[in-house]
């Protein structure tokens, strides 16, 4: 094998490596993706150190596989945690306006609904209830 043929063979086997992981991890398969919290029904005190972010507008935290974020003054989304894509975390991006899926970049509305995929289903969302700091969130 002389010098151009085994570098030739060795970007051969390196794209064949590399096109392998990359149908692995961008194949998608349901049935590993966490199902959204059921029967929902809790109440957090928004006083509280481990909710102080959802004291002003555009703060989020997670709470029993939720993520709650505070859209504006008065008003919560409260949505499934687990993008329905491949299950990764969302986060809400404020300055959009909108719900971010790092991983390969879905977005959702404060509906759960989506803007853009590759997710193809919303995000189950939850109600939200205020009464003083005490916010409820149920299904
Ligand atoms: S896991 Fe792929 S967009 Fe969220």
């Amino acid at each position: 094998m002389d010098r151009k043929e085994f570098i030739l063979k060795a970007g051969q086997g390196a794209a064949f490596l590399f096109l392998g992981s990359c149908l692995q991890s961008c194949s998608s398969n349901s049935s590993d993706i966490p199902t959204a919290p059921q029967n929902v029904n809790f109440t957090i005190d928004l006083s509280k150190p481990e909710f102080a972010a959802l004291q002003g507008p555009g703060g989020y935290v997670y709470q029993n596989g939720i993520i709650i974020a505070r859209i504006n003054e008065s008003s919560f989304s409260a949505l499934s945690q687990t993008c329905t894509h491949q299950g990764a975390t969302v986060q809400f991006d404020a300055a959009a306006g909108h719900f971010h899926c790092p991983r390969h970049g879905s977005n959702f509305d404060d509906s759960g609904n989506v803007i853009n995929g590759p997710a193809g289903s919303p995000l189950q969302k939850y109600n939200t209830s205020l009464d003083g700091n005490m916010l409820r969130i149920f299904s």
